[in-house]
């Protein structure tokens, strides 16, 4: 078999109709809301590089320091001969888990961007002779199929990723999550933790305004694919801590009344001054509460490290 495979669960035009399904119904709704992952077009997923690099952004250097130190621990305690990642995007931080993964035969990356898995996979490939990688095309929050690999299957979701979720959107995901799993075969998670609140409003409101731009983007991606009207400027970039929830929002505010035309969607949305978008929401955990969520899905945690500062956690759970 080639070693490389790309297969696209998705079909070509499901990109569009979801964007103009969640513009419609993000940009009608009271409060306004758009989903966080339309930032990633080209320049979004560029600027999210830079916002890992950023002093106020630890997360990525926090997980990259436990990955480092754990993923002999991670390889032993999984015998993974499977690894999966979902949301793998350019499979910078797995090389550190494919490094330490001796048995690993199959590395099945799953990203919606096929550019970012053809650049990643044909890389990887030529890197390391005996590898297979089997990347899938697919969005991680719909039913997931996955191709007919070597067990033990490893999945990893790392990043924090999973904040983006609501609390039941979480919950659905985990339990499709455990549905891909065979007994003993496990999930590496990545999760934010909760801390200090100006830490975390900081590592969302950076001084060099790269998340500010990070999350106009947006804005650019509607005007784009559906031909809307927003100009980024008119809108203010905000970054607010919700302590009753435990996460961070993200938002645009109309800095005047405006309206926005949206022609793909035959829609003039009107903003008043100071009204906001909801953009993100990027959840923060506590040890108990990722234990009760893996738990309810049918996944019992077997390993919990945090980086040194217990900044930011990775959970490895096996399946029930
Ligand atoms: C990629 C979803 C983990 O929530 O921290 C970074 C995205 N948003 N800065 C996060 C993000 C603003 C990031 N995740």
């Amino acid at each position: 078999m080639s070693p490389f495979l790309l297969t696209r669960t998705l079909p070509e035009d499901a990109t569009g109709a979801a964007l103009r399904a969640d513009v419609r119904e993000g940009l009608t709704g009271s409060p306004k809301t758009l989903p966080p992952k339309w930032f990633y077009d080209a320049h979004g997923s560029e600027l999210f590089e830079r916002i890992t690099t950023l002093p106020e952004y630890y997360p990525t250097r926090a997980e990259r320091e436990i990955l480092l130190a754990r993923a002999g621990e991670i390889a032993a305690v999984s015998g993974a001969r499977t690894l999966v990642e979902l949301g793998s995007g350019s499979s910078e931080k797995t090389r550190h888990l494919l490094d330490a993964l001796t048995g690993l035969r199959t590395y099945v990356p799953v990203d919606v961007s096929a550019s970012a898995l053809t650049l990643a996979g044909e890389a990887l490939v030529a890197e390391r002779p005996g590898l297979e990688v089997h990347a899938l095309i697919a969005d991680f929050t719909a039913r997931l199929t996955l191709p007919d690999t070597p067990g033990p299957r490893l999945v990893a979701f790392l990043g924090g990723t999973i904040g983006n979720l609501l609390p039941a959107e979480r919950a659905a995901f985990l339990a499709s999550v455990r549905s891909l799993l065979a007994p003993g075969d496990a999930l590496l998670l990545g999760t934010d933790l909760v801390k200090d609140e100006t830490v975390l409003v900081r590592a969302y409101d950076d001084a060099a305004g790269v998340t500010a731009a990070f999350n106009k983007n947006v804005l650019n991606v509607v005007n784009r694919e559906l031909d809307a009207d927003f100009d980024p400027a008119a809108f203010e970039h905000v970054a607010l801590w919700d302590a009753e929830r435990e996460w961070i929002e993200m938002r645009l505010r109309s800095r005047t009344a405006q309206t926005v035309k949206v022609p793909a969607l035959e829609l003039a949305v009107d903003f008043a001054a100071g009204e906001e978008l909801r953009t993100e929401v990027s959840a923060k955990f506590r040890q108990e509460g990722v234990r009760a969520e893996l738990s309810a899905a049918g996944l019992e945690t077997v390993r919990w490290w945090t980086d040194a500062q217990g900044r930011f956690a990775l959970s490895l759970s096996t399946a029930r």
